[in-house]
Parts: C-alpha cells; structure tokens; sequence
C-alpha cells in the first residue's frame, strides 16, 4: 500500500457540499490532502488553506498536491488555533472542512504506533507534543486510567482492564503497542468481532492528542463566523455528539435556560442553519470498497452572512 492509497472518506458527499463554493476554503484535517486534491481538481474557483498538525502528513499532502500549489497554503498546526489565526487574517473563507480523526497512513505506519501490531506506543499525531501513549499507560493512577477508559474508551466497567494493568506494571514497563494489546487479549474473557484492545486504544489514542478539547476549541472558535458552510465528518460517537449539539445551540434563537418561562433573551441569536438534518452517511458501496469508512457520519451548517 503506498500513502496515497488512502482513500478519502464521503468524497462525493464533500465535493457536493463545496460544488458551488468561491474563494477560500480551510481544510482543517489536511492529511495525506485526498479531499482537498479532490476538491482544487473539481472547483477552479477555490483556493484551499489546509490544516495539520502532523508534519510527516504535511510532507506527504504538499507533494500530492504539487499540481496546485499555486492555489494551496498549508498550515503545520493544531486545528483550534490554527482556524484562529487564518479567521484573524482572512475575509473571504467560504468553506471549512473537518475530517477528525487519525489517518489511513498514520494507522499504517508502525512507527506511530496506533496499530495493535506496533513496537511502537506513541500514539501523538503531533510529533512536537511530549505526551505518549507509553507514558501514559506506564505513568496514570488508577484513577486516572479509569477515567481515560471510562469516558473516552467509554468502556463500562473499566475495573478489571485498570487492575490487569496495575498488576503488569508492578514488574514491567509496558514498552509497544503490541505488548499492549497483547496483554489485553490474553486477559480478555469476552469474544467479539472487535479487538479486545479496541476501547483502551481508543482512549489513549484520544487523551494523547486530546481531541475532544481539541474539537470543542475548533467549534468555539469559528462560531462567530460569517457566511460560511462548515462540513465535519467524525468517526465515534463522542465527537459526533459534540458536532450534533454545537450546531443545535447554533441553530437556536432562544439562549434563555430551560426553565424561563417567558425569554427575555431577545429570541435573536440563531447563527444560521442545519444543512443536515440526519448526518450523512457512507453508501453500501463505499463501505464494501473502504471498511473504514463505516462508522462515518459528516454533519453540515451554514453560518448566515
Ligand atoms: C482522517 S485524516 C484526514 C484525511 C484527509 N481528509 C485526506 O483525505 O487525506 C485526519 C487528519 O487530521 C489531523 N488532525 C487530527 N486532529 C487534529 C488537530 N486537532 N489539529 C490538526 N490536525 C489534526 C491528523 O493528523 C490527520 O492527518
């Protein structure tokens, strides 16, 4: 498989959303630069600053998309701040497009240490950040670690994989992926069609590049746009409900809390509207051809101008 192999997520659904779009359009999750290699082919009219925070991503995406440099800038940064400072220094951003989440070749790559099958247990999208999946598995309290699995593993009784890892720890290091989900699977009682080591990779994976503070940061910071379509496509539950319930409190007029009886708010906020009604999902055909596409969901918004 070579790193181009990957295949970008609900192409056709993204191209649809920014068929008709002029000017700039900020790709928050630039990756291997599948959407928007897509989108720059298709639209002769946009130009596309895109986003990354892992550089040996950066490298692979600006080579792709070589053809179209004239009509690409690239940003090495988190999402939340780097949509901060392209707001801050762009008028004319029309579209925003999130696809969160990790990447084919960063699962793929051993060396990131994402796979079960890793010597690796790294797990940091952003190769500058300090923390590791390693140091965190080999570091947490127990309360810690119950917390991690609990609400991002959203495992529900954390209790037996907590002990089996303190109990490990006490006379070894717990040094690669592999020994990890090792460990797990030969602890694990219960059969399924997914590895056991599935929802504690999940939480490492999530505390280690802190993606859900990261995506509520990105969400607050471009809620005061205008006249802009956002697309975000989001691969668990968690994320996707962070999605769903921002552009819900967008979409409202009234901000009073639940219990005033009458508003005295001014019944005036509503910052535009929900494109989506029900996320957008892959079709049966995209799931045969890419397995990871599966669990996808994109929700669309329209900021009013
Ligand atoms: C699913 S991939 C995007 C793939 C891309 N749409 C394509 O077609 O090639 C997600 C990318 O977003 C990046 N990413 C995830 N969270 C990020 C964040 N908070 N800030 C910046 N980049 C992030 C990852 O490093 C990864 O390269």
């Amino acid at each position: 498989m070579n790193e181009f192999s990957h295949i970008p997520v609900l192409l056709n659904e993204v191209l649809k959303e920014f068929r008709d779009s002029k000017g700039t359009i900020i790709d928050a999750t630039l990756g291997l630069g599948g959407h928007s290699f897509a989108l720059l082919e298709e639209n002769k009219d946009i130009n596309i600053i895109g986003i990354d925070k892992d550089i040996e991503a950066i490298t692979l995406a600006k080579e792709r998309l070589k053809k179209n440099s004239d009509r690409l800038e690239v940003v090495h940064s988190n999402f939340s701040n780097g949509i901060k400072e392209i707001l801050s220094k762009n008028n004319n951003i029309t579209g925003i497009l999130a696809d969160i989440g990790i990447s084919s070749y960063q699962v793929d790559n051993l060396s990131r240490g994402f796979s079960f099958y890793s010597d690796n247990l790294d797990m940091r999208m952003d190769l500058d950040s300090h923390i590791t999946a390693k140091m965190i598995i080999n570091s947490y309290s127990k309360d810690e670690l119950h917390r991690i699995f609990t609400e991002y593993g959203e495992i529900k009784n954390p209790i037996p994989v907590t002990k089996m890892i303190l109990d490990y720890r006490k006379n070894h290091t717990i040094n690669t992926a592999k020994e990890l989900s090792q460990l797990i699977e030969s602890n694990s009682k219960i059969s399924s069609r997914i590895h056991p080591a599935t929802l504690v990779f999940q939480a490492l994976r999530i505390e280690v590049n802190d993606e859900l503070g990261e995506l509520k940061r990105f969400l607050k910071n471009i809620e005061n746009i205008k006249n802009v379509k956002v697309a975000i496509i989001s691969f668990h539950s968690l994320e996707d409900r962070i999605v769903k319930e921002r552009f819900r409190a967008w979409a409202k007029s009234c901000i009073c809390s639940d219990d005033t009886i009458k508003c005295i708010c001014g019944n005036n906020y509503k910052k535009g509207d929900i494109l989506s009604k029900k996320p957008i999902i892959p079709s049966q055909n995209e799931i045969r051809l890419n397995k990871r596409s599966r669990s996808a969901k994109m929700r669309c918004f329209r900021f009013y101008e």
